[in-house]
């Protein structure tokens, strides 16, 4: 038994913000940002917020996949920004869905989010748990973005995708994920303080934090050698893979890791120009404008791969 993608949606953020619309609020330039990342525009929410994109998406997918959201059996959600610490954003999204068969939950691993749900969905599949899940990452990233740090500002945007996933008899679906708890501060962003009212500090949220090369480092290295780990245990050839869908940080990290694989670029689609860095969301979305413009044909294999704070990463190895 494996699992098979029947549908797709995304939700950007509503507010498109160029390089030049920063370059008014913080020292910055188009150029810099550009030459360094690839972004051009990303995509600000400023309505919808995390569950509202996310509930976009899914009922794009839900439609795509010809399906009601009361068929539903389990909503999972891939997000570091919900907007309650409960009711999880998975819940928000069946009640807005309509989704009343559904059991939802929220998956948090930051910008690998979207990999490690859709592998657990994927695991309920094969168990014969559920028989309809729809997978989402959602982030709205710009609510924890400290506004006045050019450092991390220009890298993020906000979105949701949405897959709907089936058990099927034929094709493929594997997956690796792993984490480095050890590396928690190159990529990090406090929940709130630690405090109570016997030491007197005020719960609030914090924002992102990130030494940049090193996660530079840490996601040219990884990411290849997890792909090849899979790949290797899959007895799969790189020839066989029409396309690699990572996650949308870099260009720069997109270009390094096609090379440390000795692949061709061209098999690394790239929307990160238009929509920055939207964390969980990136892959979904991606895959979304992939399915929309006719460039997945039946057969085809991916490899998907994630990686972000935590740190986390991970594959995934599937064929369309
Ligand atoms: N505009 C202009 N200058 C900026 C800037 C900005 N937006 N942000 C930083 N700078 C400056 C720095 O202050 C520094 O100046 P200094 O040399 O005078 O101190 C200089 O540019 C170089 O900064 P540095 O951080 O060394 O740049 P970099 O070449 O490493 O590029 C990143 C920074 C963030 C683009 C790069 O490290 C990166 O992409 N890392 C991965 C980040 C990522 O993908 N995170 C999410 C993963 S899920």
């Amino acid at each position: 038994m494996t699992t098979r993608i029947i549908g797709t949606g995304s939700c950007p953020g509503d507010h498109k913000v160029s390089n030049g619309d920063l370059a008014e609020i913080v020292e910055t330039s188009h150029e810099w940002i550009f030459t360094r990342t690839g972004i051009q525009n990303r995509h600000l929410s400023t309505e919808l917020g995390t569950s509202g994109m996310a509930a976009r998406a899914a009922e794009l997918a839900c439609e795509d996949a010809k399906i009601k959201p009361e068929d539903l059996d389990l909503i999972l959600l891939a997000t570091s920004t919900p907007e309650y610490c409960f009711p999880n954003g998975a819940c928000q999204v069946q009640e807005k869905l309509g989704a009343v068969n559904a059991a939802a939950f929220d998956i948090s691993a930051a910008c690998s989010g979207f990999v490690f749900a859709l592998q657990t969905a994927g695991s309920f599949l094969a168990s014969g748990t559920f028989r309809n899940i729809l997978v989402i990452g959602a982030d709205d990233l710009s609510k924890i973005t400290d506004w006045s740090d050019r450092g991390t500002c220009v890298l993020f945007g906000d979105g949701a995708g949405a897959v709907v996933v089936q058990a099927e008899e034929r094709g493929c679906f594997h997956g690796i994920m792993k984490a480095d708890g050890r590396k928690a501060k190159v990529l990090l962003c406090p929940a709130r303080s630690e405090g109570n009212f016997l030491t007197g500090k005020v719960p609030q949220m914090g924002y992102i934090s990130m030494d940049g090369q090193e996660v530079f480092k840490f996601a040219v290295k990884k990411v290849p050698e997890c792909i090849n780990q899979l790949l290797s245990e899959q007895k799969t050839a790189k020839e066989e893979i029409r396309y690699y869908i990572l996650h949308q940080a870099n260009k720069r990290i997109l270009e390094a890791v096609a090379k440390r694989l000795d692949e061709p670029v061209e098999k690394f689609p790239m929307n990160i120009g238009e929509y920055g860095n939207t964390s969980a969301a990136s892959i979904p979305i991606l895959l979304d404008e992939m399915n929309r413009q006719g460039k997945l044909k039946r057969g085809d294999k991916l490899v998907l791969a994630g990686f972000g704070g935590g740190l986390t990463w991970g594959a995934i190895l599937l064929e369309w």
